[in-house]
């Protein structure tokens, strides 16, 4: 069931209009809410946008419309941005381990319900902080556009070579390597 849910949990970027509610946003933290975290600090707060107009605002400033082409009747139901204090206090490495974990359980309770999400890292965060009228003490490190999505995606199995995502028609294809290209060593 697990192995299933993880491979359901692909990226969309091109969403149906779905609106969605805080409450499943809150559901999503509710999973979310168990994550390990460096020391147990839970330093990541989150900030829940499902107001249109600003999730209008939000998807121009990603690259969902300008390097995917996504047009704007297809962006994301919600957003889930990821802040910390700027004054955290905490290696980038160890914040960014804590932020991965974070997005893991996020997306996947999202596939567990029927949603999808996509990770957005190529966002620009300072015109996002203006959008979100963010406090000078905090700063936005990760954003998640979540929403219901009839985006056909289908993974390969690749030994090696090119990693880059493809169109095959209308299905977006993601080549992902096999156990065997990925196991290192065994001693
Ligand atoms: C940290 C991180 C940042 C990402 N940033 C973007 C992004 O800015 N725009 C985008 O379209 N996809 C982004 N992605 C999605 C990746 O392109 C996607 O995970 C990859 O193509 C593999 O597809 P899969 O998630 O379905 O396995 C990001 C993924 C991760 C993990």
């Amino acid at each position: 069931m697990f192995s299933e849910l993880i491979r359901k949990n692909r990226t969309k970027r091109i969403f149906n209009g779905t609106s969605v509610s805080f409450d499943l946003l809150e559901e999503l933290i509710e999973d979310c809410r168990f994550s390990a975290s460096t020391y147990n600090r839970q330093s990541i707060r989150y900030i829940l946008i499902n107001n249109d107009r600003i999730c209008s605002d939000i998807f121009k400033i990603t690259n969902l419309p300008s390097t995917h082409k996504v047009p704007i009747q297809n962006k994301p139901g919600a957003f889930v941005v990821m802040v910390v204090d700027r004054e955290i206090n905490l290696p980038e490495s160890f914040l960014y381990y804590n932020l991965g974990i974070a997005t893991a359980n996020l997306t996947l309770s999202a596939a567990s319900k029927g949603y999808s999400c996509a990770t957005l890292l190529s966002t620009n965060f300072e015109k996002l902080s203006k959008i979100l009228s963010l406090s000078k003490e905090k700063r936005a490190v990760s954003i998640i556009a979540v929403g219901m999505s009839d985006q056909k995606v289908l993974t390969t199995d690749i030994k090696e070579g090119d990693t880059s995502y493809y169109k095959e028609g209308t299905t977006h294809v993601v080549p992902k390597l096999t156990v065997e290209s990925l196991i290192y060593r065994k001693i």
